[in-house]
């Protein structure tokens, strides 16, 4: 791909270990690959059930020139539209969601039902036949309530990812959520550094005092007990062997998911800290209507981490989820959403502000630490440097982005 020369060289300077060269982070040519290329042929995610809850209401997926309409039919089914009119292509929906019963073009009023069938079309020839002209069709999967979808018209597969977070997250029912509260908040980091600092906790403990009261650093960058790097200090493994036997009797227990192959999920269960039973400041559950099979407050977290751009982490009272999408290249979007049962009141079994705090706290200094390493990565003086035993899920992320990279070039040849 003659476009993208210098995308391949620096990709044949990345070395196993090390983070990457510095204009695979912050070059214009690589935010210009990444969003136009790498990230187009990988399943991303978008929101989850609960941000399109009734039929007709829509939520928008943005990556650089692309928009992708995410609407609820009247059948309930969840699909994927760019936004973009059949007519002379203008954007059909404007704000970021909403809610209506057929999507209209504001240009000439063509007008599309929720499955994405052109219904209605002034003037047009005799010969005119509005079933040619429906609305672009983009790939979704929902798995769980997780809505991720892909660009590509060759998808790569997703039945294992589907198959296993399914399995571990049907029980929080998401359809019966609601989103509480969402935070867009614009980092001034390359959306990949912006990632790798969600792959580790090695800057846990002196940046994260929220986060850190209710949530054990172990589980997070350094692995589970069973395969915690030789040298590292696990403090967590006690209380997941003891926890474990709850989780049996609870019939919520399974094994580590850590990217299988070349498969892009990971999947943990992990005890919460200092006996809290939420991810929230106090440690108490942030809203009191519980979700799914709870019927009492839980000791224990549920975590997913996709590659390229998602994590998410399920109480017993509210799930919390992550979407990252690249702005420019030393912008990225983190859009954060806490959802809480459909019927939870606000004012009288939520108060937002504290269901939010400890995410909110903790994306504050994250963004802040990014920002930090990409200011240090555009200086001459930046080399590639070397992962800690610590940071063995940020080379994961490294890997499956410089893999992903090398495959879209090869193809592309
Ligand atoms: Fe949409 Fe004309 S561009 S109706
Ligand atoms: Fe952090």
């Amino acid at each position: 791909m003659a476009r993208f020369e210098n995308i391949a060289k620096l990709l044949a300077k990345d070395r196993p270990g090390y983070t990457l060269p510095r204009d695979l982070y912050v070059g214009e040519e690589a935010y210009a690959f990444d969003t136009q290329v790498m990230l187009k042929r990988v399943w991303l995610y978008a929101c989850t059930v609960a941000h399109i809850k009734k039929p007709g209401d829509w939520f928008l997926f943005e990556l650089a020139n692309n928009s992708i309409i995410i609407v609820r039919g009247r059948d309930g089914q969840v699909r994927a539209f760019y936004n973009s009119c059949r007519h002379r292509g203008a954007k059909l929906c404007e704000a970021q969601k909403g809610r209506a019963p057929r999507l209209m073009c504001p240009y000439h009023q063509w007008t599309y039902g929720l499955d994405g069938r052109l219904l209605a079309a002034r003037g047009m020839a005799d010969d005119f036949d509005k079933a040619d002209f429906p609305l672009t069709p983009v790939a979704l999967e929902n798995i769980g309530g997780l809505i991720f979808i892909c660009m590509s018209d060759d998808p790569p597969p997703i039945d294992r990812v589907k198959a296993d977070i399914e399995a571990q997250i049907a029980m929080y029912d998401l359809e019966k959520c609601k989103v509480a509260v969402q935070d867009d908040l614009i980092e001034h980091a390359n959306w990949k550094l912006v990632m790798e600092n969600n792959r580790e906790c090695y800057h846990c403990d002196n940046n994260h005092p929220e986060l850190l009261a209710c949530l054990g650093n172990s589980g997070f960058g350094k692995g589970l007990p069973e395969d915690v790097a030789p040298g590292v200090i696990d403090d967590t493994a006690e209380a997941i062997a003891a926890q474990r036997e709850e989780w049996k009797r609870l019939g919520i227990y399974h094994d580590l998911i850590e990217f299988p192959g070349n498969w892009w999920h990971r999947i943990a269960r992990l005890p919460l800290a200092n006996g809290a039973v939420s991810q929230t400041l106090d440690g108490k559950v942030a809203s009191t209507k519980l979700l799914g099979p709870f019927t009492e407050p839980d000791t224990s977290s549920l975590s997913i981490w996709t590659q390229p751009n998602s994590w998410h982490h399920f109480c017993c009272d509210h799930v919390v989820t992550f979407s990252l999408t690249p702005l420019s290249p030393d912008r990225t979007l983190l859009r954060t959403s806490w959802l809480v049962r459909e019927d939870a009141e606000e004012g009288v079994d939520y108060d937002p502000a504290n269901l939010a705090a400890v995410w909110r706290a903790t994306n504050g200094q994250d963004g802040y630490l990014s920002a930090l390493n990409h200011a240090g990565i555009v200086t001459d003086g930046y080399r590639p440097g070397p992962y800690s035993l610590e940071e063995k899920l940020v080379e994961y992320f490294k890997n499956f982005y410089a893999d992903n990279a090398r495959k879209a070039l090869a193809e592309a040849e």
